[in-house]
């Protein structure tokens, strides 16, 4: 008897898409059995590469199609407006960054899974960098001491070519914001992981460099974790050539960071037993950067989270990464707009 296995769906054949597809190819219990996007064009084409059911309809395709899970990957202003059907008609929801952009839409999204009793996984895809897993416990395990602060510098170069690409990039409806929320919000996310509840949040954003946005290629803000600890981000699509993103992690014991998913540097004040192998392995980098290209990712990532997703489908429990844990960096970041705009700190509520 074959073994079970999760049949995924992708709505939405962007540029994220082919990577969603080859990594479910990856993953041993996914198969990949429809596409449905509303450019007729782009889902015939992306069914016949793949060899998969072709639909431009959403109510067609999750009444019909062979699936048990979504990949929503449309313009994110539209994940709710397609990622509620799904959970609705019963199916789990593998959701890309960002939930969607607003905290209030990323809620809806979230009420809707429970309610419907499927699971919601928000695409973080660095949360599975061994770089970030060891940094992660490292902090569990106490090894910093207090947290004291927390950077992240995601000086990162897109062209005016990219945000010219698709009429929904650079607007306030479909990409929630610019830099910040398009591209820093991988490293927002592993800033709160690592830091854990926001308290307080200030900035700056601006338009420096790209024409016809709506939306911030520049961005700085400073914030206060609810353990007292304090975070500084830097944020840009206009920085050229674009460097790897950085975050520092730094207690009263020790310091760590991690640029894009490697770690460079991890000094402690009381050695551990894995502390060699760690420093051995300093700078290794798999999961590529999409500092200058958002193709320049690789699928690894994915493949992980994926891997993941459907093994808490098959043999039950709770996945990785939890899907109300996304609405947090889609607050903060809206957060640093409302800021920008008051001149006064966003307060999170308690
Ligand atoms: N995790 C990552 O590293 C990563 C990288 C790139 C993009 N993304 C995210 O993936 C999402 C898509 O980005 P992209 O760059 O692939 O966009 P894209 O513009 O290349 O593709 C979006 C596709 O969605 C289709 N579409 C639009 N409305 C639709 C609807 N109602 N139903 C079905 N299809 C619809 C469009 O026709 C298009 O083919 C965004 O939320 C983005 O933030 C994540």
């Amino acid at each position: 008897m074959e073994k079970p296995y999760v049949r995924f769906g992708i709505i939405g054949a962007g540029t994220i898409a082919d990577f969603h597809a080859e990594a479910i190819r990856s993953v041993p219990d996914a198969r990949l059995a429809a596409v449905c996007d509303t450019d007729a064009e782009r889902a015939a084409a992306f069914a016949r590469k793949h060899g998969i059911e072709c639909h431009t309809d959403l109510a067609d395709f999750l009444a019909r199609a062979p699936i048990d899970a979504v990949t929503v990957a449309t313009p994110t202003g539209l994940h709710g407006a397609v990622a509620i059907p799904a959970a609705r008609a019963g199916k789990h929801v593998l959701c890309e960054k960002p939930l969607d952009v607003t905290a209030e839409k990323s809620q809806a999204i979230i009420d809707a899974c429970k309610e419907a009793g499927v699971l919601l996984v928000p695409v973080f895809q660095y949360r599975f960098g061994g770089g970030a897993i060891r940094l992660k416990r490292a902090i569990e395990a106490g090894r910093f001491g207090r947290l004291l602060h927390l950077s992240g510098r995601i000086k990162w170069w897109r062209s005016q070519d990219y945000y010219d690409s698709g009429a929904w990039r650079g607007t306030w409806a479909l990409d929630g914001g610019g830099c910040l929320m398009n591209q820093s919000i991988h490293t927002i996310d592993l800033m709160l992981h690592f830091g854990g509840r926001p308290e307080q949040v200030f900035g700056y954003t601006a338009t420096r460099t790209h024409t016809g946005i709506e939306v911030e290629d520049c961005a700085c803000a400073v914030l206060r974790f609810a353990s007292g600890a304090m975070g500084v981000i830097e944020s840009s699509t206009a920085c050229a050539p674009g460097f790897p993103a950085r975050i520092e992690v730094s207690g009263e014991r020790g310091t760590a960071a991690l640029e894009g998913d490697a770690l460079t540097e991890w000094r402690f004040a009381d050695t551990d037993a894995g502390d060699e192998a760690i420093l051995a392995g300093i700078g290794e980098k798999k999961l590529g950067s999409g500092a200058s290209d958002p193709k320049a990712i690789n699928v690894e990532g994915h493949r992980l989270q994926i891997a993941d997703m459907t093994r808490a489908i098959l043999a039950g429990g709770q996945p990785a990464i939890d899907g109300a844990e996304a609405k947090i960096p889609v607050e903060l970041i809206c957060g640093i707009y409302t800021s920008m705009q008051t001149g006064r700190p966003y307060i999170f509520a308690r």
